[in-house]
This record gives C-alpha cells, sequence and structure tokens, in this order.
C-alpha cells in the first residue's frame, strides 16, 4: 500500500521525531489519534459527505490512520532501544576493578560452647544423642515424675502446641533422655545437646529459647560420687584446673536426691564482686540421681541399675566463660557483636 501524500503525515513525521521520551510520544499521539485530533476531526467531517465521497474519504482517512499508527509504532521502539542504551550505558561494570571482598562468617559464640562442651564429654566416653524439638505430654513431663497437675510443672512455663492431646515445644532436653532409656539398651551414658523452649518473658537472664546439654548415666552401682567427678572434670576442663565447685540442695522432679552445681566465680577467683553478687559462687547447673519412678516410667529396674543426670543452659555457660552480661545479645545477630568470636575457637 501507498502511503497517501499528505502533510498530517509529514507533521507526524516530525512531530513524533522531536519527543525525547514515551510519555512525550504519547502526548504527541494525542494529537493526532485522540479524541480531540486530526484524524478524529476528519472521520467526523465524513458525515456530511455523500455516500459516494464518504467511501473514498473514508478509506483514505483509514489509510492515512494506519500510517501514522506505524510511524507511531516505530518510533516507541526507537525510545525504548534509546532508554535500554541509556541504562546499559550507566550500568557497565569495570571488570578491571578490585573486588569488594566479602566478611567470612565467625561460629556462633553458643555454638562454639556447645561444640566446646561436647568435645568434652565425648573424651571420658560419653555418646551424644538428639531428639524432637516438638514432643509429647508423656516424653517431656509424665516419664519424668512430673504427672499432670504436679505444682512442679510450672516451674517451666511451657508453649503449647495442640491441648488434647497435648503436645508442646519441649522444655528441656531431659525429653531426649527418656526416649533413650525407652529404647532399653543398657548401660546408657549419653548427652543430649539442643534448643528448648519456655514460655518466659525476655530479659537480660531469660529467653523463650535457649540451649541446654543435659547429660545422662545409668549403669549398675552409679553413685552421686560418679556424678561429683564427671562434672568436676567437665568444668576443670571447660574453665580451667583452679575451678572450685560446690553443690547445694535442690529439688527437680526427675531426681532425688537433687542438686544445684556452683562454680567459683570466673570474675574474682572468689573473692566476690557484682558478677557473683559478692558470694564468690556462680551456679551453673542442676543435677541429681535419677529419681526410681523415672526408671520405673521407662521399664528400667531400680533394683538393679541406678543412674544419675544433669542439665545446663549453654548460654549461661557462654556468659560465663566470656563475661556476657544480657543474654539477649546472642540471639540479636549483632555484627559487632558476633565478629569477636571469629577467631576464638
Ligand atoms: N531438666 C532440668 C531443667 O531443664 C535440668 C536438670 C537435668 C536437672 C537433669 C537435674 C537433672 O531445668
Amino acid at each position: 500500500m501507498t502511503p497517501p501524500v499528505d502533510d498530517l503525515i509529514v507533521q507526524a513525521q516530525e512531530q513524533f521525531a522531536q519527543v525525547a521520551d514515551a510519555a512525550a510520544l504519547e502526548n504527541a499521539k494525542a494529537r493526532f489519534l485522540g479524541k480531540q485530533g486530526a484524524l478524529t476531526a476528519m472521520l467526523k467531517g465524513l458525515a456530511k459527505l455523500d455516500p459516494e465521497q464518504k467511501k473514498a474519504e473514508g478509506a483514505r482517512i483509514n489509510q492515512l490512520k494506519q500510517h501514522i499508527e506505524g510511524l507511531l509504532t516505530a518510533r516507541r521502539a526507537e525510545l525504548a532501544q534509546a532508554e535500554l542504551d541509556k541504562r546499559l550505558a550507566l550500568e557497565t561494570i569495570d571488570v578491571s576493578l578490585p573486588g569488594r571482598g566479602r566478611g567470612i562468617g565467625g561460629i556462633h559464640p553458643v555454638i562454639q560452647t556447645w561444640q566446646r562442651v561436647e568435645a568434652i564429654f565425648r573424651s571420658i566416653g560419653f555418646d551424644v544423642a538428639d531428639g524432637p524439638e516438638i514432643e509429647n505430654d508423656w516424653t517431656n513431663f509424665t516419664a519424668l515424675n512430673n504427672p499432670e497437675n504436679h505444682p512442679a510443672r510450672s516451674m517451666q512455663d511451657t508453649f503449647y502446641v495442640s491441648q488434647n492431646p497435648a503436645w508442646m515445644l519441649r522444655t528441656h532436653t531431659s525429653s531426649v533422655q527418656v526416649r533413650a532409656m525407652e529404647k532399653g539398651i543398657l548401660p546408657i551414658r549419653i548427652i543430649c545437646p539442643g534448643r528448648v523452649y519456655r514460655n518466659e518473658t525476655i530479659s537480660a537472664r531469660a529467653h523463650c529459647f535457649f540451649h541446654q546439654v543435659e547429660g545422662l548415666y545409668i549403669a549398675e552401682n552409679v553413685s552421686f560420687a560418679d556424678l561429683k567427678q564427671t562434672l568436676y572434670f567437665f568444668v576443670q576442663e571447660m574453665f580451667g584446673k583452679e575451678i572450685k565447685i560446690r553443690f547445694r540442695p535442690s529439688y527437680f522432679p526427675f531426681t532425688e536426691p537433687s542438686a544445684e552445681m556452683d562454680i567459683s566465680c570466673l570474675i574474682c577467683g572468689g573473692t566476690g564482686c557484682n558478677v557473683c553478687k559478692h558470694t564468690g559462687w556462680v551456679e551453673i547447673l542442676g543435677c541429681g540421681m535419677v529419681h526410681p519412678n523415672v526408671l520405673e516410667n521407662c521399664n528400667i529396674d531400680p533394683n538393679k541399675y541406678s543412674g544419675f543426670a544433669f542439665g545446663m543452659g549453654i548460654e549461661r555457660i557462654t556468659m560465663l566463660k566470656y563475661q556476657i552480661k544480657d543474654l539477649r545479645i546472642f540471639s540479636e545477630n549483632d555484627l559487632r557483636f558476633l565478629k569477636q568470636f571469629e577467631n576464638v575457637v
């Protein structure tokens, strides 16, 4: 189709060529094809013509319209290309520039302590056991001599996942010990590290999730002296040979007798400072002899076997080791804090 020679086409060509961007092109388009545009005016004019003229003129206007639309499409493509060229020019990369370098991450201090505790207990024959973080009522509480409505349950505020049957986020890794006892392969000598959850108000000393290492040793003739020696060995490896320990009587439903263990304050060496509240001692774990009810619940004969158990918070050990005063900083992902542990092992 030969384009009709018409002033309008020349005008459109000129005006489309002058615009510098897509928005201006749309404005220019309106002058020809818009409601108030030249072609629309011509179409309106058709009404006045007789049928013969109308046909010829109508065809001419259509051709004109198609031609102008063609010009428009071509100019649109040109502008889009120009825009792209401009962007690419800005984006050019100088491949000869030196790279920006990326920091190498470090192992989180809590995980470093976890690994250290694991290594110490492995060195004296403990295996590492693992279990689920969502537990049923039996494994987290009842089997551990902590029956429903027992006041000791309120020692650990619980996040429930469902009520009936009750499933919960484990409040301690003692649940892993129950699972090991229920397997019934004796003797048992395990530690159970892992994340635990408690419905507590977050503060400098407490969080709604933290990490624990619990330990369990069950065999014939296990005594409190074995417990003491094991823990003594652990703290000396962890904190140094000068460390002293002491046991205070305590209560846990799953152990009898129960104790809490303190170590001499790492800051003042036992002379008294504000970390140890001027007592010279700081508490690091709970422990005791496994209650006969717990053994029975797990089908172990308490007349033949005895055992000890202990449990400690990994955050707490880390805080003592590095003199960190607020445990919230462990979960804030603050690089200024984490960077200080990059090279500590
Ligand atoms: N399960 C106890 C707690 O989470 C710790 C503990 C373990 C105490 C084993 C005694 C014996 O608080």
